[in-house]
């Protein structure tokens, strides 16, 4: 199978304070594509600023981040955005859904910037799976945080992006909204073949990727 990342010699550190500190240390894997992955570890471990290099919105200290055989730190922002826009499905702890904008206007945005047809019909059919249609024409304030990182999860996924870069996507849901939500994520990915990345606290939703990957105190433990 054809590798989508590589990651090499990572490294990322923030001057806070005078002080250096180490927050990724000597990363080093590769992912396939259409692999799955979960990346687990505790809170302060690296994983949110692991997915932040890895979809370019960070550049590490040292080391370099192939993506598709390119350098994502040596591309210049321009080409990094394009790349975003184009193949990388984000879903952030924070959601950062567009406010304006109701949820079904969220899930065509993506489809609309990467000029893909009908899209409407193809936002109200994702967001029926996701058992969002009656909120399709709210905006995300009127949304509840599960109901919210529900359309942040339909909207990753909308275009087909080659990777979906998730960051506990479930970590706002019920038990059952999360066994519901995690099956559609993985239905989605096996059929439109998206490589996943997923950091999560669950580990029910850890076994079911192909690897797991444990970050510890800035290292990757496999
Ligand atoms: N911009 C920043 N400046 C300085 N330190 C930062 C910055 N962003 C993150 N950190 C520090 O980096 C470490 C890793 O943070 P990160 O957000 O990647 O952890 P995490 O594993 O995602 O945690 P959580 O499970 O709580 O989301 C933390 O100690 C955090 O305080
Ligand atoms: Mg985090």
């Amino acid at each position: 199978m054809k590798i989508l990342y590589k990651l090499k010699n990572i490294n990322l550190n923030y001057l806070l304070n005078g002080n250096n500190i180490k927050i990724l240390k000597n990363i080093n894997f590769e992912i396939k594509k259409k692999e799955r992955v979960a990346i687990i570890g505790e809170s302060g471990s690296g994983k949110t600023s692991l997915l932040m290099l890895m979809s370019g919105l960070e550049n590490p200290t040292t080391g370099s981040i192939i993506f598709n055989n390119q350098d994502l730190s040596k591309i210049g922002e321009k080409k990094r955005t394009e790349i975003r826009k184009k193949k990388i499905g984000l879903i952030f702890q924070q959601f950062f859904l567009i406010p304006n904008y109701t949820a079904l206007e969220n899930v065509m945005f993506p489809m609309q910037i990467n000029e893909i047809k009908n899209e409407k019909e193809k936002a109200m059919s994702i967001l029926e799976d996701f058992g969002l249609i009656h909120r399709r024409n709210n905006l995300p304030s009127e949304l509840s945080g599960g109901e919210q990182q529900r359309v942040a999860i339909a909207r990753a996924i909308s275009f087909n992006p080659e990777i979906v870069l998730a960051d506990e996507p479930t970590g706002n849901l019920d038990r059952k909204n999360t066994e519901l939500i995690s099956n559609l994520l993985f239905e989605y990915s096996k059929k439109r073949e998206i490589c996943l990345i997923i950091v999560t606290h669950n580990m029910n939703l850890a076994r079911k990727c192909e690897k797991v990957m444990k970050l510890v105190d800035g290292q990757i433990k496999f």
